[in-house]
């Protein structure tokens, strides 16, 4: 039970008039070397390719956004394949679930899409994320060294997400 008692948080599709508010959501979430530009977020957020969620709580007037998850569609081999550019949540309404249930969406829309497999990077600094992400099922399978710049190694993570109508 959170602290705003009473107000609800939905998910939904990006929408313009988004891209502001998910770049300054950034901004908070990560420190310099990790954020991405306004103009980053943009080709994110609006490429063709791309998967949304946008986490809106209707606390106070309008809906603020508390959380987002961007990812796109890419090809690997003969398959599809969904990569998970970055994963947001507002500080004071964390450790409610949010993060798994935006996660669990993507997932979802990477699945219709017909992917077998969903992969990111995460700096191998950020315990949090990797708790997150190992909890959610996603597997360690490599480190790519200076990911995020000279001595900013990333572990790359990835999950088999199983094909629409399940494993027979
Ligand atoms: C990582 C992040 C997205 C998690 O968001 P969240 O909404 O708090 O995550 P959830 O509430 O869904 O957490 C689910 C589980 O993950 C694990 N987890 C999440 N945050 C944790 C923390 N600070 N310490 C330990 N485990 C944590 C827990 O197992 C948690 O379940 P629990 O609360 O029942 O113990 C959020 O902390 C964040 O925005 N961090 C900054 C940006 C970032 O690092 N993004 C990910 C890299 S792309």
């Amino acid at each position: 039970v959170g602290a705003d008692l009473g107000s609800a948080v939905r998910l939904r599709g990006y929408e313009a008039g988004d891209l502001q508010p998910i770049f300054e959501l950034d901004e908070i979430c990560f420190e310099p070397p990790f954020r991405f530009s306004l103009r980053a977020m943009r080709r994110f957020a609006e490429a063709q390719n791309a998967l949304t969620v946008i986490a809106e709580s209707d606390a106070g007037e309008g809906g603020e956004i508390v959380g987002f998850c961007l990812a796109h569609l890419e090809p690997s081999g003969r398959q599809q394949v969904a990569y998970v550019v970055t994963l947001d949540v507002a500080p004071e309404h964390r450790r409610r679930g949010l993060a798994a249930r935006m996660i669990r969406r993507i997932e979802e829309q990477a699945r219709d899409a017909g992917c077998v497999a969903i992969g990111l990077h995460v700096w191998v600094g950020n315990e949090t994320a990797i708790r997150f992400y190992e909890r959610e099922g996603y597997e360690r399978t490599r480190l790519a060294r200076g990911f995020y710049g000279a001595g900013l190694d990333a572990f790359v993570y990835s999950k088999l997400i199983a094909p629409e109508g399940g494993m027979g």
